[in-house]
């Protein structure tokens, strides 16, 4: 949540932090701004709204400044308006501060430094930084430090509470770039001459592949001559920039009208990408799973639990029913919210998983950070029982689990979760087969004919996507005033329901829930009538019949039926008012197929609407923020 670019080099850097802020505003979209420090001063632009409002408020200034930082906000404390926009400035306009995340203690900070005679003009936590780092500065007995900007820094940090990553720059101090990491993602670019600093790879790639991630407790002041790195007590550290592996057209459009519509068409090639580096080839005399990961981490396993939020938490729904059917081990998924503040208990022989694209979820981060803490001191095989299912491996879920699965949808930029959330899918099918043939618990002709039915998905979803564009954008003709959608499922395509609810809800704010269709008798069907059309998820297998049930008792409530079925025979016809077809592949693999033609259903609607389907409102692609 937010993005923070920073720039000290030999470029103008103002278009500099615009191109990167471009790049960051999945973050948030609620205001931006950039600071630069030109003939001793700071000069600061910020405006309310989309970043085309201070790209504009720009136009009409020229400044030449080759160092500055920039922000765009998804607001905490304070609502959207200009006056809480980033960056923050000190009293006297000499120190300003962007910031991503969140200042636990402000208020007490905030008093304290009102009695020193500062003065806020914001409701927001950040604020107080510049008002802190200026204190400090003021009190640093002369040539005590070789750089006052940093020391004034470094024991501001040591007073804040909470998870933040900081750019500052002084007007005092022009060739200083100081950033800050503490539990909000901060990378650092190296270019010719020139460094960068932001929340997300993203916002520099197009500028330099050198790139060096900051460690919790980090701060690096970056100048003319490099960067130097410290921890909070003021230590040097040591540190070496790596090579980022980034294709720059993934952030690009590429003739789509919105990046989500792209996404959704990524996702054959993202099934093809996980399939080659999961599974080995079939004449492969090896095992045909292969996700790197040790044996030991399954050896005695009783049971997994699972935490993860949003689209993560309902590819985790579908994570279980495959782990528990395919290899037989009980599995519970939370939402991490939820879990870090009511654990359960923790035994040598559970594996927890985290499972987020971004690698940055604050809940998910944090509750895999307690259950690390817990298991600390504990026999190695608790320490090691943790694993992490991300697209971003780089991320600080990276640095906080032993173990990572990789997932391989390339960068999504979309609010909503699509590749990704299929890519998750594949993590947690090669999981559950990689287990099941480790535990035996299915024999070899049935994961073989588990494995060869995967094969067969990229094509089935291109099918699915080529016969659905047209279906769906008729829909959405039709629904795009619907006020209330209900979506129904059962057993492996009950989180899919979620899904489709939640992705409608999402982009285009129509209220939608999703329910396991056997529920709705149990009081949504009241809900019911000729206004509330019910998409029903229903694939021959196990609950076929149930469901195809569940939607005649809808049916029967005046509800108008959409159904994501095969059509093999007549019945579907009759049945449903509306059909949204899926190839017929087994039960257990549909959930890949039949999340698509919702996708499209949610993005047409939303299309049709006439709204952001990129940066729904109140929304963040990255919620670094509990
Ligand atoms: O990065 P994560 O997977 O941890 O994100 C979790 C949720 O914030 C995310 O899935 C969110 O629900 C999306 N907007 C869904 O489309």
């Amino acid at each position: 949540m937010c993005g923070i670019v920073g720039y000290i080099g030999t470029q103008a850097a103002t278009d500099i932090l615009l191109a990167g802020l471009e790049k960051l505003e999945y973050r948030g979209y609620d205001s931006a701004g950039i600071a630069t420090v030109w003939e001793g001063e700071v000069n600061c632009v910020r405006a309310k709204g989309k970043l085309h409002n201070l790209r504009s408020k720009l136009e009409q200034i020229e400044t030449p400044a080759q160092i500055g930082i920039g922000h765009t906000r998804w607001a905490t404390h304070g609502k959207p308006e200009e006056y809480n926009a980033h960056p923050h400035m000190d009293t006297a306009k000499r120190v300003a501060v962007v910031q991503n995340g969140i200042i636990e203690n402000y208020r007490e900070l905030r008093e304290e430094l009102k009695g020193k005679g500062h003065q806020f003009v914001s409701e927001t936590d950040t604020e107080v930084i510049p008002h802190l780092i200026a204190e400090f500065l003021k009190n640093l007995p002369p040539s005590s430090s070789s750089s006052p900007l940093l020391e004034a820094i470094r024991q501001a940090v040591n007073r804040l509470h909470g998870a933040f990553a900081l750019a500052v720059i002084s007007a005092d101090y022009p060739d200083e770039l100081i950033v800050v990491r503490q539990q909000a993602p901060l990378v650092i670019g190296f270019g010719q001459g020139e460094l960068f600093c932001a929340s997300d790879t993203p916002a520099i790639v197009s500028y330099t592949r050198a790139v060096l991630p900051l460690e919790n407790g980090e701060i690096a002041r970056l100048t003319p001559l490099g960067v130097e790195i410290y921890n909070f007590a003021g230590d040097r550290l040591k540190k070496q920039p790596r090579l980022l592996n980034f294709n720059p057209a993934m952030v690009e459009k590429q003739g789509f009208k919105h990046f989500m519509l792209k996404e959704i068409h990524e996702q054959p090639g993202v099934v093809r990408a996980s399939l080659e580096a999961y599974f080995n080839p079939a004449e492969s005399t090896e095992s045909p799973i292969n996700l790197g990961l040790p044996a030991d981490l399954y050896t005695d396993l009783e049971q997994i639990q699972i935490v993860a939020c949003g689209t993560s938490w309902h590819a985790a729904l579908i994570g279980k029913y495959l782990l528990e059917q395919l290899a037989g081990i009980s599995t519970q998924v939370h939402y991490a919210s939820e879990y870090r503040y009511a654990a359960s208990p923790v035994t040598a022989n559970t594996l927890i998983i985290g499972v987020t694209q971004s690698g940055e979820t604050a809940d998910t981060l944090a509750a895999l950070a307690m259950e690390k803490e817990r298991r600390q001191g504990k026999e190695p095989k608790y320490q090691a029982r943790l694993l992490g299912i991300t697209n971003r491996p780089e991320s600080s879920l990276g640095h906080l689990v032993p173990h990572i699965i990789s997932t391989l949808a390339g960068i999504e930029i979309g609010v909503a979760a699509t590749k990704t959330f299929t890519a998750q899918l594949m993590a947690f099918y090669a999981l559950a087969l990689d287990l099941a043939a480790r535990r035996q618990t299915v024999s070899k002709d049935i994961l073989e004919k588990i494995i060869n039915g995967l094969r067969q998905i990229p094509k089935e979803i291109e099918a699915t996507l080529e016969s659905q564009e047209r279906l769906t954008e008729q829909l959405a003709h039709e629904f795009a005033e619907t006020k209330d959608f209900i979506f129904v499922g059962r057993g492996i395509n009950f989180p899919i329901a979620l899904e489709g609810a939640l992705k409608l809800k999402e982009i285009s704010y129509i209220h939608a829930e999703g329910y396991p269709a056997g529920e709705m008798k149990h009081g949504p069907i009241a809900l019911l009538d000729a206004k509330v059309p019910v998409v029903a998820i229903a694939i021959p297998g196990s609950v076929y019949e149930k469901v195809i049930s569940n939607a005649q008792e809808a049916k029967a409530r005046d509800s108008r039926l959409i159904g994501v079925t095969p059509v093999k025979d007549g019945e579907a016809g009759e049945i449903f008012n509306d059909l949204l077809p899926v190839s017929d592949v087994e039960e257990l693999l549909s959930p890949i197929l039949t999340v698509v033609p919702l996708q499209l259903l949610a993005y047409h609607i939303a299309a049709r609407r006439g709204l952001d389907v990129d940066q729904p409102r109140n929304l963040a692609k990255s919620v670094t923020v509990e």
